[in-house]
């Protein structure tokens, strides 16, 4: 049982939770210990762990376990399950729990295995009209040390901007696409058939986040321009945004521990994977789930 109160980056409700719960940063990310995520998880318990999700952005259950089956009957207690876009070396689709990866077809570590936009600080799927709203990762095989995952705190970002550029980035909008992502990342261009599956969107700049209605910097990877801008200024106003947002007073390390689940918010974070670790020798698997969200306003 833990009384712990509202954190300066989330809008805690002071209830205690029915768990063991410890903050990790002012940035976000709570520890939690004592729960079995393969067990079945009751309505009270599930409420509790949405509560912390909008308090802390970022639960990192530790000591977990679970199977691909049972890591996606966890993740179906808090939505729908979001297919991805991406496709196997086959050509086959993923499977609904996918694994994030260094190994090679042969099961070899490679620094080329992983999708190069992982790299990249990007909100996951915002190059969808339905973004997503939560992620998840298990942890399977770890390297020693590194292999880490980086998130940054939009809303802390948002509201560390000067009243000006508030005023100036109100009511802009940015144009996302899958294509985008992959000329960002310097990956092989979309094919035509790609880019035709995956039509670009756009979305504000300014999200509101529809269950504590804070405002974010909502761009990444994904984003192609700001529309109604010359090039050259979209260009540099996309520029100047990411570079605030990834500061470090607005991140959040996460150094991955054996059994650690982790769960995360799109709707006011970017992530990326930290290439600190011997990609060419050493082994990363995690098992991976999304949860489908809302059109971001
Ligand atoms: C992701 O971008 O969803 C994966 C992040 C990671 O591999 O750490």
């Amino acid at each position: 049982m833990s009384d712990v109160q509202a954190a300066p980056h989330g809008r805690g409700t002071g209830i205690p939770y029915p768990f063991d719960i410890r903050p990790l940063t002012d940035t976000g990310g709570a520890e939690i210990t004592g729960l079995d995520l393969a067990a079945p998880l009751d309505d009270g318990m599930r409420d509790a762990i949405m509560r912390a999700f909008l308090e802390f952005h970022i639960l990192v259950f530790r000591g977990q376990s679970l199977t691909k089956d049972q890591q996606a009957v966890f993740s179906k207690n808090f939505g729908e399950l979001e297919h991805h876009v991406g496709r196997l070396p086959d050509g086959s689709p993923y499977p609904i729990v996918h694994t994030v990866t260094n190994l090679d077809e042969d099961g070899k570590p490679t620094p080329g295995a992983v999708a190069l936009g992982n790299y990249f600080f990007h909100t996951d799927k915002s190059y969808h009209d339905i973004p997503s709203l939560m992620t998840m990762l298990h942890a399977i095989e770890l390297p020693p040390s590194g292999g880490d995952t980086q998130f940054a705190n939009t809303q802390m970002a948002y509201d560390a901007l000067s009243p000006e550029m508030k005023a100036r980035i109100s009511g802009l909008k940015a144009e996302h696409s899958w294509e985008a992502s992959r000329r960002n990342s310097g990956a092989p261009p979309a094919t035509e058939e790609q880019k035709r599956e995956r039509p670009p969107v756009v979305h504000p700049i300014v999200r509101t986040h529809p269950d504590t209605g804070r405002k974010s910097i909502y761009l990444g990877n994904h984003v192609s321009h700001i529309l109604g801008l010359p090039a050259a200024e979209s260009d540099a106003l996309i520029a100047q945004l990411m570079e605030h947002v990834g500061q470090p007073q607005f991140t959040y390390t996460h150094q991955w521990r054996d059994g650690d689940y982790v769960m995360w918010d799109n709707r006011c974070l970017l992530h990326r994977a930290l290439r600190n670790y011997e990609m060419a020798t050493q082994r990363r698997v995690l098992h991976r789930t999304v949860i489908i969200g809302t059109a971001p306003y």
